[in-house]
């Protein structure tokens, strides 16, 4: 679990080399570089991920957004100072220090201060910037676990902190923060309802965004198995159906239903509460690919607080596949 000072103080040495480190977030895990072209390179590599997809530069404090970005909005000092640490990744305009490698060539930046004291104890050892997408190969899964980014990425990495298993479960909530309304370019760990409470005002959620968010592209944080996504009180005739036809079928269904009951190959019962649901979330997808199901049947929560993130994701792990 939480890692001793020496093990900080090597991957903060491994950073210095350019080399890659995997360190927890509170979201999911992330694959860090220092802020340098030759090791950003590397991550795109390692992850499969085409180069002009820009990546989040995680800073260890609010008070150093300046050195990263060419201006800050009061609108951007606002929502980090309520806001970081924690699940809010903010797009402004590229200070010079961020190489163009790292935005994908974009004149904007995505910057954050995650809530993990791993992750922090990385950044101040480190003393400078780390960008990491993250700990996956593009498309597939996000890992909330150090054991799933060593499954995934194996040898490529140079170093896995292990922090445990990261609390929110789905990735950040991204704002664009560039004009003089902010806009959500994907529904993350900060809910849209704190973003209005603080701004006083409603913020948008454009369902396709005019900038490269590879993230709301269809098909990403896909499992293997294929994702159907069906009305809730469809979910359990549709599972059983499909198993029938002669799939291997893992269904998800609502905690409090007889989940033994259900005639498929594997059961994940959802839990009640959005925050636990989205904490177990990839683990679910990730569980269910190991015990060889083909087919993953489930449902969309209700779009309010982080139910807007987690169906999100499932309807882009459900969306069209290029070649599987
Ligand atoms: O919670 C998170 O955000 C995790 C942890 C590791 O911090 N990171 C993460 O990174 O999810 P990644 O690379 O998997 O997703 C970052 C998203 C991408 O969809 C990328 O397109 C978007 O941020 N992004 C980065 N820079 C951007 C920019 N300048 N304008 C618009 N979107 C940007
Ligand atoms: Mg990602």
């Amino acid at each position: 679990m939480a890692s001793p000072i020496s093990d900080i103080e090597q991957a903060a040495e491994v950073l210095r080399v350019g080399g890659l480190v995997a360190l927890p977030t509170e979201t999911v895990y992330g694959l860090g570089a220092a802020e340098d072209p030759a090791a950003v390179a590397r991550i795109f590599r390692v992850k499969g991920r085409p180069p002009s997809h820009p990546l989040i530069v995680h800073i260890a404090a609010a008070d150093q957004l300046d050195d990263w970005v060419e201006t800050v909005p009061d609108t951007a000092r606002l929502l980090a100072e309520h806001f970081w640490p924690g699940p809010l990744t903010l797009v402004l305009r590229r200070g010079h220090r961020v190489p163009l490698e790292a935005t994908g060539g974009l004149e904007t930046v995505a910057v954050r201060v995650p809530d993990h004291p791993v992750a922090l104890a990385l950044l101040s050892a480190f003393g400078g910037g780390v960008t990491a997408p993250s700990a996956n190969r593009f498309g597939s899964v996000s890992p909330t676990t150090a054991g799933h980014v060593r499954a995934e990425l194996g040898d490529a990495v140079d170093f896995v902190l292990d922090g445990g298993s990261c609390e929110v479960g789905v990735e950040s909530t991204i704002v664009d923060v560039t004009s003089d309304i902010p806009s959500i370019l994907r529904p993350g760990g900060v809910t849209r309802e704190a973003l209005e409470a603080v701004l006083g005002r409603s913020i948008a959620v454009p369902s396709t965004s005019h900038v490269r968010v590879p993230g709301q592209h269809p098909s990403h944080y896909a499992p293997s198995a294929r994702v159907v996504l069906v009305e809730p009180e469809r979910v359990v005739a549709e599972a059983e159906l499909a198993q029938e036809a002669g799939h291997k079928v893992g269904v998800f269904v609502p905690t409090g239903f007889a989940d033994a009951a259900v005639k498929a190959h594997a059961v994940v019962t959802v839990p009640d509460s959005v925050d636990a649901y989205a904490h177990g979330l990839y683990g679910y997808l990730r569980k269910l690919d190991q015990q060889g199901c083909d087919l993953i049947i489930a449902s969309l929560p209700p779009e309010e607080g982080l139910g807007l993130a987690i169906a999100n994701r499932l309807r882009r792990a459900a969306g069209p596949r290029p070649s599987r």
